[in-house]
């Protein structure tokens, strides 16, 4: 099977490099224009200016003619809770109220009332729900996802979220990343009995999760209320055991020492960041812990957007991801989350198409395969609408100008 996607008015992202981006790197996003594209057995085999075109590229079995589009290596949505059982409109509405996050969570709502929805759920129903979403972000262009589990609570219901992803993994067009998220909250039974809890995550979970192969990463909710740094240390350095490196939530509605906790622990990244100063900042310049920014989250609960500014400013990688859950972000639109970064954050299109792209393969692990327009990679991309520039993307914030998505280097339908 071979495709040719041709008169591409702007080809982005054909970085010769897969270097995570830091600091002013950021700004620059290197583009083809009036370019093709050309796929065979599912990978990109050549690419460049019209005029320049490779003779086998003439023989695709398929040609799409992208004029006045802008194309690129697709979204890569490195964190979410994307399966769960329900929505939680009525804590939307309980925070119109006043209430805050923190305080439903304190009643028992929150995390918890989806692990108890969840807990009544059949595994066929949360892969048929899950599934729905799934096709929703890849149409929006997402081309890779993590997703977590987190709405389980006790070892089975965590088992069965993590067979549901590993489902989804097994029939996805787009690769997945699982990520165990045990320690999201203290169920009820567990609230005045943490050790009982932390011993029930390293002794019980952690080594049929790690003997069923069914998590990459390990993640804690490392916040006041939640999950103490001191736990949460503990927690890593178990799941590290494991092979299990760290993707943890940190530093959403404190400054909790989650960053840092992440660092000393060599986490691959540290997540949500509304609150982070100099000292935080500090901690990420002396490691390859990648910041993940999560503005649809601090839009949703009307949070103080993550300085993406200071951050880049300081010499630093920012990665975007979207949070899709539905307690703080119920959405997966990444042209959104771009939207945001640019309209809330300061962060330029180019920097916010970085973020989202090569720096975000970064935190999957996955800038071998994905992440820019390179010969070898595997062929996900997207064909926008015809429009003037690639910045219309962002510009566009409640409207998705992606047309059509190319995945393993077929048309997707
Ligand atoms: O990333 N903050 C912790 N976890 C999720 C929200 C989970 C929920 O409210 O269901 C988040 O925002
Ligand atoms: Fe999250």
């Amino acid at each position: 099977m071979s495709l040719l996607i041709k008169n591409i008015h702007q080809l982005i992202q054909v970085a010769n490099s897969n270097q995570v981006l830091k600091g002013a790197a950021m700004h620059t996003l290197p583009i083809l224009e009036n370019a093709f594209v050309y796929c065979e057995s599912g990978m990109i085999k050549s690419f460049g200016q019209m005029n320049e075109g490779d003779e086998s590229a003439y023989n695709a079995a398929e040609t799409i003619d992208a004029k006045g589009c802008v194309v690129g290596p697709g979204w890569i949505d490195s964190h979410t809770h994307l399966v769960f059982a329900a929505t939680r409109e009525a804590e939307f509405v309980d925070r119109i109220n006043g209430l805050s996050y923190a305080e439903i969570a304190q009643r028992g709502g929150g995390i918890l009332n989806s692990a108890k929805k969840l807990k009544a759920a059949t595994e066929d129903e949360l892969f048929a729900s899950a599934w729905q979403r799934l096709m929703e972000v890849i149409a929006l262009g997402t081309v890779a996802i993590e997703i977590k589990s987190g709405y389980g609570l006790s070892v089975d219901s965590e088992l069965k979220i993590l067979r549901v992803i590993k489902r989804l993994k097994e029939k996805s067009p787009i690769p997945i990343k699982a990520t165990l998220l045990a320690a999201h909250a203290y169920p009820l039974a567990y609230r005045e009995n943490h050790r009982g809890y932390l011993d029930l995550i390293k002794n019980e979970l952690l080594p049929i999760v790690a003997k069923e192969k069914l998590a990459d990463y390990f993640d804690v909710f490392c916040e006041e209320g939640f999950f103490s740094v001191t736990e949460t240390d503990e927690l890593l350095q178990a799941a590290m055991k494991y092979n299990l490196p760290a993707k943890i939530h940190a530093n959403q509605l404190n400054h909790s020492g989650g960053v840092e906790v992440g660092v000393k622990n060599k986490a691959i990244s540290v997540d949500h960041l509304e609150c982070v100063g100099d000292k935080e900042i500090e901690a990420l310049k002396n490691s390859d812990t990648l910041p993940v920014l999560l503005p649809a989250a601090a839009f949703f609960l009307q949070l103080p957007y993550q300085p993406a500014k200071k951050i880049i400013a300081a010499g630093l990688s920012v990665v975007l991801a979207s949070d899709y859950n539905p307690g703080s972000c119920p959405s997966g639109n990444m042209n959104f989350v771009m939207s945001l970064a640019c309209t809330q954050m300061g962060m330029l299109p180019e920097e916010a198409i970085n973020a989202c792209t090569i720096n975000a393969a970064h935190a999957l692990q996955l800038e071998e395969n994905l992440g820019t327009i390179a010969v070898g990679k595997i062929a996900n991309l997207f064909i926008t609408q015809p429009i003037s520039s690639y910045a219309v993307i962002p510009y566009s914030f409640s409207k998705s100008v992606i047309a059509k998505m190319v995945l393993n280097g077929k048309v997707w339908k």
